[in-house]
């Protein structure tokens, strides 16, 4: 693997070669020490050109546990906020012998300029871009899905005929597009709950069902309920009346939380605007795995990392 740029086009045995390797990882994790020499002498860049807390936290704590050198750049307080391009930036941390770049970058596609730029020769991670992809976090949530689901057991299997509903802000989700493509491949059905403001253009195209009841979507009792953050930041128009309105029909509160059945997992990426499209108690609920998923992103970036420095680096792109 050379680069994590997207999860489209990663095929199921990749993916679940990735998911088994985490499993490791996590099982290095739980030991006392829980350090591994893997990537000593490596030195991994975290460069965020957009906030983050989990993710960037997850990419450090998973090189550090590999025993990598971690450089964290933020963008603020950088040459960046002084215009220095992408360009510069790279060159300036090949000069630093960077071998992997873990990217956040408000721009849709700036990760994949940077692997294709020869400006830099490192391993790209993209940690999520724009409306784009988040390839790690949809590994994380399938490594999290597959784990409640067949616990130590999981070694080897997909996601065949798991029902996912995925809900809310759709549009601006670039987690929500990564793990259409990957939950698909790994053989999961799924349906994508939103108002028709939240639904990206071509929606009908990718690999799902469609709908805008979140009623009628829990009536047929999904296995995985994947609540959205209402991504506020990136909308420069109105697409919902109000706060109490998009809660009403698309929030995950208390009244609906209890309809589901006891098994279904309920999701959130993080970080949640407690009370518009989850409520704190579906959030802190014992079928929530917010919480586990931000442990297992650390095991499945342990595993990217090891995979893109470690192993043979080549056929992903
Ligand atoms: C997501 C992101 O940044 O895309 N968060 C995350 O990485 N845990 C989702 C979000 O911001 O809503």
């Amino acid at each position: 693997m050379r680069h994590l740029l997207t999860t489209k086009g990663l095929d199921r045995d990749t993916a679940i070669g990735i998911l088994d390797v985490a499993e490791e990882m996590a099982e290095a994790s739980a030991r006392t020490v829980k350090k591994l020499p893997t990537l000593r002498g490596k030195t991994v860049v975290n460069l965020f050109f957009e906030d983050s807390t989990r993710t960037r936290i997850s990419f450090e704590a998973a090189a550090k546990r590999l025993s990598a050198d971690v450089i964290n750049f933020a963008a603020k307080g950088s040459s960046v906020s002084k215009g220095e391009s992408l360009k510069d930036t790279a060159q300036t941390l090949a000069a630093i012998g960077a071998d992997a770049v873990v990217i956040r970058h408000p721009a849709s596609g700036a990760p994949t300029v940077l692997a294709r730029s020869g400006w830099i020769d490192a391993g790209i991670i993209n940690a999520g871009d724009g409306t784009h992809e988040h390839p790690t976090q949809a590994l994380l949530d399938a490594f999290t899905i597959r784990r409640r689901l067949h616990g130590d057991a999981s070694r080897g299997k997909g996601l065949d005929g798991v029902t996912v509903t995925i809900v809310g802000d759709i549009v601006h989700s670039r987690v929500a597009r990564s793990n259409v493509w990957l939950l698909t491949a790994l053989g999961a059905v799924i349906t994508l709950i939103a108002p028709a403001t939240l639904l990206p253009i071509g929606v009908g195209h990718w690999p799902v069902a469609v709908g805008h009841s979140l009623d009628r979507a829990l009536e047929t009792n999904p296995d995985v309920v994947m609540m959205l953050r209402i991504q506020s930041e990136r909308m420069q128009a109105s697409f919902f009346p109000n706060a109490r309105e998009y809660s009403r029909q698309w929030g995950l509160d208390d009244e609906r939380m209890a309809r589901l059945y006891p098994t279904t997992i309920v999701m959130h990426p993080g970080p949640i605007n407690r009370g518009l499209e989850i409520s704190s108690a579906a959030a802190d609920s014992a079928q929530s795995t917010v919480l586990e998923q931000v442990t297992n992103g650390v095991s499945v970036r342990m595993a990217v990392l090891y995979l893109l420095l470690s192993g043979e680096r080549e056929g992903l792109a």
